[in-house]
């Protein structure tokens, strides 16, 4: 079904799209743009909805910015780097735009519903044509109309937004895979993060509109849905009738086409026996669960309100490794949190050493302002930071290391994505544990499962071979 929304955006498409006609024919040429997108999956999945809405408009979308009537960037505000990142390409697209007065700059996502972040916008980066949060990317459309027809900033911020609009025009990366939402918003404010303040509260999408969506892709040759949230598990408890994660991974595994599911990201506290039975039985769902731990110290897991234990943890791994013994295991962890000690990194090391993680993303603890733990005492010093930081991560890539090899000589089915970025003889698979592997073929294999030998362990990928 259409939403009224839809349809008001819709007419806002036909509006943009007659103004920037009369701009190709003055110009003599295509109008581009250029979309870069910073940080998780989800901004990954905004920015082909926010693509999807250019080319209706008109525009050819392109990678190069040099030559683009419109700059787009869709950012992320996780850890202070990332909007360093930000600010730092700004400098270079005022340079542009000294040089060409026509250009566009917008900017929307994540670091756009931080205050502070667009006080500094609006006070020192005057020439940004369009701001915007993540609660109305839906009314792109309608924004593009205002930056064409009204003079100066436009800045447009939600707090939040009672509506789910996803039928909107969309450009999908890959064919044959992609990201669906099945949340918005996350309710558990670990002291750290800023996810919470920017993206509200918890929201889940109606069920039959996500199975619409996804029967619609596989439809359309998708084989592989990747379901994504801040905290899957907790899917279903605030719609009418209440469905759980498991419930709706069983309805999804019924659609005909659909060959692998994937789900991002899995909060311990909320992980179910339910959905342990639902994975161990499934043939779709694919054997990797991406569990952040974040510290294997009891006491920091309690001061970033995490509302586990790390026995309760390990006791869950146990319980996920009993049930799908070749299930692959990743986490996040931060370190250098505030009040961590030498003891405490002795015990975030234990714990990698106990689950053997398959991989690891470590990230130096960012001090986010407006989070619980910015105005913690004790907070680290950067030579701490990194001491911690290192001594973490040489473990996890020890561990990572030995995991990858154990599957030296097996042969696993891969999804071919992409042709070698290194070398054009060789395409880029994905295992169903996320494992990737390179094998000698062509751009005629994506989009294909087929089977590989994992000859030689590169570490943490393979090179294979058709089998
Ligand atoms: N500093 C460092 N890492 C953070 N993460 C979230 N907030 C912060 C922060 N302030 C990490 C967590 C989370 C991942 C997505 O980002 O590990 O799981
Ligand atoms: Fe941030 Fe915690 Fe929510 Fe993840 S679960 S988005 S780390 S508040």
């Amino acid at each position: 079904m259409t939403s009224n929304e839809t349809l008001i955006q819709l007419e806002y498409i036909d509006k943009v799209k007659k103004i920037l006609d009369l701009k190709r024919q003055e110009l003599k040429r295509p109008l581009k743009a250029c979309v870069t997108t910073f940080g998780c999956q989800m901004n990954a999945k905004d920015s082909e909805k926010l693509c999807g809405i250019l080319k209706e408009c008109g525009f050819e979308l392109i990678e190069d910015e040099q030559s683009s009537d419109l700059v787009l960037m869709n950012t992320c505000t996780i850890r202070d780097n990332a909007n360093q990142k930000v600010y730092g390409h700004l400098g270079v697209l005022h340079h542009m735009k000294k040089k060409n007065k026509d250009l566009k700059i917008a900017l929307c996502g994540c670091m756009m519903q931080e205050s502070s972040v667009i006080e500094k916008l609006k006070e020192s980066y005057s020439f940004v044509d369009l701001i915007f949060g993540t609660h109305n990317i839906f009314k792109f459309a309608e924004l593009l109309y205002r930056m064409y027809t009204e003079d100066g900033m436009i800045v447009d911020i939600w707090e939040s937004t009672p509506e789910i609009v996803e039928d909107l025009p969309t450009v999908r990366k890959y064919s044959f895979k992609s990201g669906v939402n099945i949340m918005f918003g996350c309710n558990n404010f670990c002291t750290y993060c800023i996810v919470p303040y920017v993206r509200g509260r918890e929201r889940s999408r109606d069920p039959e509109e996500i199975l619409c969506e996804i029967r619609n892709l596989a439809d359309h040759g998708v084989i592989e849905v990747m379901l994504l949230e801040q905290n899957v598990n907790s899917y279903g408890k605030n719609l009418d009738t209440p469905l759980s994660f498991a419930g709706l991974l069983r309805k999804v595994e019924e659609i005909d086409g659909i060959r692998r599911i994937r789900f991002m990201t899995s909060h311990p506290k909320d992980l179910s026996d339910e959905l342990i039975d639902v994975c161990a039985h499934s043939d779709k769902i694919c054997r990797h669960l991406h569990l952040p731990v974040q510290t294997g110290a009891n006491k920091l897991l309690k001061a970033m309100n995490r509302v586990y234990t790390r026995e309760y943890y390990l006791e869950l791994v146990d319980r996920k490794r009993t049930a799908i013994p070749d299930i692959s295991l990743t986490t996040d962890l931060i370190m250098g949190f505030p009040g961590e000690t030498d003891e405490d990194v002795e015990d975030t090391i234990d714990l990698i050493r106990r689950v053997e993680y398959d991989n690891a993303y470590t990230f130096e603890y960012s001090k986010r302002t407006g989070t619980p733990a910015a105005s913690f005492e004790d907070q680290l010093s950067p030579e701490n930071m990194k001491r911690h930081f290192d001594a973490v991560l040489s473990v996890v890539q020890e561990t990572a290391r030995a995991r990858c090899a154990l599957h030296t000589g097996e042969t696993a089915e891969a999804l071919i994505e992409t042709v070698s970025d290194h070398d054009e003889g060789l395409v880029t698979g994905r295992l169903s544990n996320n494992l990737l592997v390179h094998l000698p073929g062509n751009e005629s294999m994506i989009g294909q499962i087929i089977p590989v030998k994992l000859d030689v362990c590169k570490g943490f990928y393979f090179m294979g071979s058709r089998a």
